[in-house]
């Protein structure tokens, strides 16, 4: 029998640090991300999995094929998202509402909420009907909570709105799972970063420091203990929550 995890979005920034981290706690790890480019280097603990999770067909077999193993427990983290980083993605950042485009918009809430949607449906149904144990962690942002000062880009730059609706709706999401499956053997609950270090530059990293109580931004291997926390099986009662790792950020 085997403890299964599923990481959707996990060839981004986050995902290949999680799996590094968790790979000896599962026997296998499952990566779906639309961009894959590790399928040729499948293992047993490592499957590869190139799949667009907005495809409910694409999900739908995804979860068949998973009926032959012999699964004894099975966590999920949803990572898939459109983060729009700064400093990476030039022209696209320059958002106002003034100038969105709708269909973009559409897209990126597909992604974040219809695709995290379809991925859980038919992860807790895996879990209902083995009667297994399932823990789900969706990662939202501390931009679930709060709106972006956009004071930390340059001029006439925003933060994407869909961004902040799509993490607000999240939380939705994941208060709604957890409540409708809190009488099966599940959690669902969410993870809320700030910015976390990724090569942005100097003057990005100072100005948003300053947002910060603590004084500066996430390193991303502080997320590892809630992400350890929520995985453990002991953590059997803590269901629908957000728990936010942002130095404080919210507080102000
Ligand atoms: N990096 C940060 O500073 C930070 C801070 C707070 C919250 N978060 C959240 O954590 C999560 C992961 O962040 P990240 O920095 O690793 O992001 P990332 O952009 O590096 O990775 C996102 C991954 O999702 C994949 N993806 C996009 N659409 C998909 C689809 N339809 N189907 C399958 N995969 C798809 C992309 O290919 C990409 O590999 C995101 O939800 C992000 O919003 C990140």
């Amino acid at each position: 029998m085997k403890n299964i995890l599923i990481i959707t979005g996990s060839n981004g920034f986050i995902g290949q640090n999680l799996t590094d981290y968790l790979l000896e706690r599962f026997e296998t790890i499952y990566l779906l991300d639309v961009s894959n480019n590790g399928e040729d280097q499948q293992s047993d603990n490592l499957r590869y999995v190139k799949l667009d999770i907005t495809n409910e067909n694409s999900v739908l077999n995804f979860f068949n094929n998973l009926k032959t193993e012999k699964i004894n427990s099975a966590s999920l983290i949803n990572l898939a998202a459109k983060d729009h980083k700064v400093g990476k993605e030039g022209e696209e950042f320059n958002w106002s509402i003034d100038n969105a485009n709708v269909d973009d918009l559409r897209n990126n809430l597909e992604i974040s909420i219809i695709g995290t949607f379809l991925v859980t449906k038919y992860f807790c149904k895996l879990i209902v009907d083995n009667d297994l144990s399932g823990k789900v962690i969706n990662f939202a942002s501390d931009l679930s909570v709060i709106i972006s000062n956009d004071s930390v880009y340059s001029s006439d730059t925003h933060k994407p709105i869909d961004y902040s609706i799509s993490k607000h709706g999240l939380i939705g999401l994941t208060k709604y799972f957890a409540v409708y499956y809190a009488k099966y053997n599940i959690t669902v609950n969410a993870i809320s970063p700030t910015g976390i270090f990724n090569n942005q530059s100097e003057e990005f990293i100072s100005k948003y420091s300053n947002q910060i109580p603590k004084g500066r931004m996430l390193k991303v291997e502080e997320i590892f203990s809630a992400v350890d926390f929520l995985l453990n099986e002991e953590s059997t009662f803590i269901t629908g929550q957000n728990i936010i790792i942002d130095g404080g950020r919210t507080l102000w």
